[in-house]
């Protein structure tokens, strides 16, 4: 009996704390960051939040910067979404940009959940985001995002659209403050228009960005969001499309992000288990996902996404002020669906399905459809050659006696598919491969008020594109996503409850692209580390400390960027940024706080 008290005690506690949702009921139960000593806020400098990446490799041109969008986001749970009017940047010196980078910056102060919040343009999502947890004494934060690959989006009038649902009242006192910018910088000799190589010689289509983006989100006007809702594992969210008729190359770009019951489907226990403690209130369906993209009903792509844990996540003091990979720009998978073009191109309706596999409510899922038109023809023609998705593979080993055990789960699956295309470029056949593997090996302990979470997805995927000349263009890339936790309740005896949670998150991200004229090569090593742990009395934290520790490691062909970032009980410890490729490159020069990519607090960024 106790023991499922408590067992339930952890799992609400789990999935609460964190929110980035919308159920105000679950709100209210989450627990609130209670920090002693800060109260008298008008003597204390905001604290600056962020996430490492790496810098956005820019021309050396000034940038024409305009101010899209400005707002505070105050009660807007359920409206719709705030919208602007978007035209393109008439008045810059030069009407030829390299590249363009969206900047949302951001002020708020008191107390807030993690909110979930999208940008689009047009239907076309832009970004997708969680907004960081305010402090008494206030934060500020900017994400700077490249969306160059929109660039035909961004050359035309259209309305610009930010949903970020968030509550106000005497308990929820924070308010966003938002500021919403994009940088166009000037091509120059070395960076050409639209970020791309020279492309003679080269497989068209493949180094330059899409001549049309087409969204498959829901339609305007909504009042709660532009992403479509995945409420279980047998909800397939629709949308209907056409295509031009001379389309020649075709990606579909995925935004996935997951929250309540499934915000922590990494840890999801297995329904078996659930049953056999007679448990009520837990989330399940065991801790395997994929989101499943299909195209007139047949299963054309899948994605197995990377475990992003948001600002309020597991232990809200972990991401204070670094935040989780991907927090604050979600990453996107791409589908490459030219070998299915031949089954579009007729002028008719089409439909995208979205689906997750063992879903629970909700995911916010929607996509953006990338296509490549040919100009000196009016109609292109296809035909699909080869076409194999094999079905999901699942394995589960589970081993428990009352509320303690261990769970093996694994999964696999690979997806494949090629077909050619004619147009005034010639025949190009091209070859799209997905391959997937996971593993998660779930302990549970202390009469389940122990969990303990070892999970790997393998995420590879391949594009061979081959011109009638024989010129081939290729993109492979190599995902690896491990994850950790480690988590404990103690229950304290009069109350409260001590929760301790560490854990450490990867993101492995390896390319090579061909692109006949251009060959390169990227890898990066993306680790996180934190320690947590919190005192929670009556939905309060009434004590804790977080640390983390983050060591950024990108290769790239032009660019290589090293960070190691410690953070613990809302301070900075270390910060040391190398920007040099090779060996040697950790004995570099640049020190900590020299060649910083965030601004220093003395700054004051956040009077924006
Ligand atoms: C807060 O700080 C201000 C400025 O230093 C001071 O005037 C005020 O008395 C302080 N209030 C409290 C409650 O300590
Ligand atoms: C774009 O919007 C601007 C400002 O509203 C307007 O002057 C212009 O005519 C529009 N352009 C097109 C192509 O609709
Ligand atoms: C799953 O979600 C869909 C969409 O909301 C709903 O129509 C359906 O009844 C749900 N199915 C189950 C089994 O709950
Ligand atoms: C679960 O409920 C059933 C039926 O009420 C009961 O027989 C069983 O002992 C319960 N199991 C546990 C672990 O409480
Ligand atoms: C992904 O590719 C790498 C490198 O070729 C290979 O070692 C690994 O087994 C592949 N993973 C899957 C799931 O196919
Ligand atoms: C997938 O993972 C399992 C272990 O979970 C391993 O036995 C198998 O070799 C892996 N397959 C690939 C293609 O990586
Ligand atoms: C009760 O909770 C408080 C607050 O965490 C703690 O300081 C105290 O030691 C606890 N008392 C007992 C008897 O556990
Ligand atoms: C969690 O991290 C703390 C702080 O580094 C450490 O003392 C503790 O041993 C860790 N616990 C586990 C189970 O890794
Ligand atoms: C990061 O810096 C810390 C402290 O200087 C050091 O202990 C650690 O080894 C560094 N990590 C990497 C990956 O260089
Ligand atoms: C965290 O820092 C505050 C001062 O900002 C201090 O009062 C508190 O004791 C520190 N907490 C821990 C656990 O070290």
């Amino acid at each position: 009996m106790a023991s499922s008290f408590f067992f339930l005690l952890l799992l609400v506690a789990l999935s609460s704390l964190s929110t980035a949702d919308v159920h105000r009921t679950k709100l209210l139960r989450s627990p609130l960051i209670s920090e002693p000593g800060s109260h008298n806020s008008s003597t204390v400098s905001p604290t600056l939040y962020f996430e490492v990446t790496k810098p956005i490799e820019l021309p050396n041109t000034k940038p024409c910067s305009y101010l899209v969008l400005k707002h505070d986001f105050a009660y807007t749970y359920g409206k719709p979404p705030v919208l602007a009017n978007y035209t393109p940047p008439s008045t810059c010196y030069s009407q030829e940009f390299a590249k363009i980078v969206l900047e949302w910056s951001a002020t708020c102060k008191g107390r807030q959940y993690d909110r979930i919040f999208g940008v689009w343009l047009g239907g076309i999502e832009l970004l997708r985001s969680c907004t960081a947890e305010p402090r008494a004494t206030g934060i500020f934060w900017s994400v700077k995002k490249d969306i160059t690959r929109y660039y035909s989006l961004l050359m035309k009038n259209g309305t610009l659209a930010v949903y970020l649902g968030n509550v106000v009242d005497s308990t929820y006192t924070g308010v966003y403050h938002v500021k919403l910018k994009i940088h166009f910088y000037p091509a120059d000799d070395e960076h050409l228009v639209g970020g791309v190589g020279n492309s003679r010689n080269s497989v068209p289509g493949y180094g330059s960005n899409a001549d049309l983006i087409l969204p498959i989100s829901r339609n305007l006007p909504l009042n709660d969001g532009l992403w479509f809702e995945i409420e279980n594992a047998t909800d397939v969210e629709t949308k209907e499309f056409s295509v031009p008729l001379n389309v020649y190359r075709a990606v579909l770009e995925v935004y996935v992000s997951f929250h309540e019951d499934d915000e922590f489907w990494y840890g999801n226990l297995p329904n078996e288990y659930i049953q056999a403690n007679n448990l009520t209130g837990v989330d399940g369906n065991g801790p395997f996902r994929e989101v499943v993209v299909s195209l007139d009903g047949a299963v054309v792509g899948a994605v197995w996404p990377f475990t992003v844990v948001y600002t309020g996540g597991i232990n809200p003091l972990l991401w204070r002020p670094i935040t989780g990979i991907g927090s604050f720009d979600l990453p996107t998978y791409d589908i490459e669906l030219t070998p299915f073009l031949a089954k579009i191109l007729d002028g008719k309706l089409h439909e995208f399905g979205f689906s997750v596999t063992n879903a629970l409510n909700v995911w916010y899922i929607d996509a953006n459809l990338h296509l490549w038109l040919d100009d000196k023809s009016t109609k292109t023609a296809g035909e699909l050659l080869t076409y194999n998705c094999m079905p999901l593979v699942l394995s589960s080993v589970l081993d428990f006696k009352g509320l303690d055990g261990k769970f093996l789960i694994g999964a696999s699956r690979s997806i494949s598919s090629s077909g050619w295309v004619q147009s005034s470029y010639g025949k190009i056949t091209t070859t799209w491969k997905q391959e997937f593997n996971y593993s998660n090996v779930m302990v549970m302990g202390n009469d389940g008020n122990l969990q303990i979470i070892n999970q790997l997805i393998h995420f590879n995927d391949s594009v061979d594109a081959k011109s009638p000349d024989s010129t081939i263009a290729s993109i492979q890339v190599y995902r690896d996503f491990p994850f950790y936790l480690y988590s404990n309740y103690v229950d304290q005896g009069n109350g409260t409850f001590l929760s301790i949670a560490n854990l450490t998150s990867t993101f492995n991200d390896v390319r090579h692209k061909d692109f006949g004229f251009k060959l390169s090569s990227s890898s990066l090593n993306n680790v996180q580390k934190g320690q947590g742990y919190m005192t929670v009395m009556n939905n309060l934290v009434v004590s804790g400390l977080g640390s983390t520790q983050q060591a950024y490691k990108y290769d790239g062909s032009v660019l290589c960027y090293f960070r190691n970032v410690s953070s613990s009980n809302y301070t900075v410890l270390y910060d040391d940024v190398v920007k040099k490729c090779g060996k040697g490159g950790a004995e570099s020069p640049y020190a900590s706080g020299v060649n910083r990519w965030w601004p220093s607090q003395t700054q004051k960024v956040y009077q924006m």
